[in-house]
């Protein structure tokens, strides 16, 4: 059966059908998908109910699953799943000021995922094993068009500049415990630049990861915080995004190299289950 690609929205995202991720796919299928994920930079999957081994194997189509790590957040029974959940990997409920969900509900700012590493996360994998009815919508934002937009001094002040991704700022913004040094040792901050080229498609495009981001070269640290905020904010225009409401077993890719991504928040007493995987980055940033 042939695949079938719908696009989702003018900015970005396309639904994806004619495909069973419980069966081995066929290396034209798999070139078909890759094609597919940097033409629309998100693709959505309906109806595809697999294991967490089964999501892990499909990762493999597009990269290395990369390990988190934290132990928190992180599945006890399979180490690349990433869980992004209100309900603990023993089924409990946590509350809102649990020191986990305060980390995880950071994904209400605008980010992208692993921006904190040497080599970022080039894509991640999201399954909606429980989804919610009360929001926990996921947006995401195509930042090569938010680059081709930016205003003249908006693209004047990111030219050429370097922002600071600290997983340590995640702390910083939220009341969760500080980190140990041998944690700071582990993932020391590392500088990226503002403007980045697309490794595949040769695009360029903004790049910031706003909860991440606590400096800019050139710049004191208060006007650099300034800088990504209005970026954030010229970023968040309708005509950038495309929001996802989740279906139970749908599943989600989506390019960190291009584009960032916000969680919209929902009843905390109902339960949100949501398993990812993260794709390991192919090589630096490359500068756009
Ligand atoms: C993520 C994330 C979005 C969500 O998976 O990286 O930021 O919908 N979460 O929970
Ligand atoms: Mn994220």
């Amino acid at each position: 059966m042939a695949l079938q690609v719908r696009s989702l929205n003018p900015a970005l995202g396309a639904a994806v059908t004619g495909v069973d991720f419980r069966e081995p796919l066929t290396p034209a299928i798999q070139a078909e998908l890759n094609a597919a994920w940097m033409a629309h930079l998100v693709l959505v999957f309906p109806d595809q109910p697999v294991t967490d081994a089964q999501h892990v194997t499909l990762t493999r189509v597009f990269g290395e699953p990369e390990i988190f790590h934290q132990d928190i957040i992180k599945s006890r029974s399979l180490p690349e799943i990433f869980r992004l959940s209100n309900v603990d990997d023993d089924g409990n409920l946590m509350p809102p000021a649990h020191p986990t969900m305060q980390q995880i509900n950071l994904a209400r700012r605008w980010h992208t995922d692993s921006s904190y590493r040497e080599n970022p996360a080039m894509g991640s994998m999201l399954h909606g094993v429980e989804v919610s009815r009360t929001g926990g919508l996921t947006c995401f934002i195509n930042l090569y068009d938010v680059y081709d937009a930016l205003p003249p001094h908006l693209r004047e002040a990111v030219h050429g500049r370097k922002a600071r991704h600290d997983f340590e700022q995640l702390s910083r913004l939220a009341a969760t415990r500080k980190l140990t040094d041998a944690e700071r040792k582990a993932m020391p901050p590392v500088w990226q630049p503002l403007v980045r080229r697309h490794p595949v498609t040769g695009r360029t495009s903004l790049y910031i990861s706003p909860i991440y981001n606590d400096a800019v070269t050139g710049m004191d640290d208060g006007d650099a915080v300034a800088l990504i905020e209005e970026l954030a904010e010229f970023a968040d225009q309708e005509r950038f995004i495309y929001r996802h409401e989740w279906e139970t077993d749908d599943i989600l890719i989506w390019d960190n190299r291009c584009t960032m991504h916000l969680v919209t928040p929902h009843d905390p007493m109902e339960r949100r289950v949501m398993h990812r995987t993260t794709i390991v980055g192919d090589g630096p940033v490359l500068p756009g």
